[in-house]
């Protein structure tokens, strides 16, 4: 069992968007892994921390890039999108503030735990049409720059 499949996203019609969102939830499911494996003591809790701590780098920089790619191409709905990406960083922001500051890895995990709820909902009906229109106008403009994951 796996906390999130591939499969459960759907398909985007730009590359480097698909690419991330295969990453994240590879790096998702390797962290219910380590979580298992640390509550098992077989893994060291220090590559847990360290798998979240690629978590949240990925998180970061997945949701800055889909943003320039939606500034550079005049996407008109990117308040919106950008909107439901800063509602998700303050959560998880507030989630790593109580495990950084006060130690409580738990609550790291359990938002990690609900996340897949809610990368399906927004990636099949926001990143999905956010998709469509870059690659249509990606299609007469060019592309423009790489994506860093
Ligand atoms: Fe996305
Ligand atoms: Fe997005």
């Amino acid at each position: 069992m796996a906390l999130i499949y591939v499969e459960q996203v759907e398909e985007m019609s730009v590359e480097q968007m698909q690419e991330t969102h295969e990453n994240e939830i590879k790096i998702l499911n390797q962290i219910e892994k380590l979580a298992f494996g640390v509550d098992r003591k077989t893994v060291e809790l220090s590559e847990l921390e360290k798998k979240l701590d690629e978590y949240i780098d990925h998180v970061q920089k997945h949701f800055a890039n889909e943003e320039r790619l939606m500034h550079e191409y005049d996407f008109p709905s990117y308040d919106m999108h950008k909107t439901a990406h800063d509602m998700f960083l303050l959560d998880l922001e507030s989630a790593v503030r109580q495990w950084k500051k006060f130690g409580d890895i738990k609550k790291i995990i359990n938002f990690v735990y609900k996340t897949p709820e809610w990368i399906v909902l927004h990636v099949n009906s926001v990143d999905a049409p956010t998709a469509d229109y870059l690659a249509r106008k990606m299609e007469t403009e060019g592309s423009k720059g790489e994506a860093v994951t």
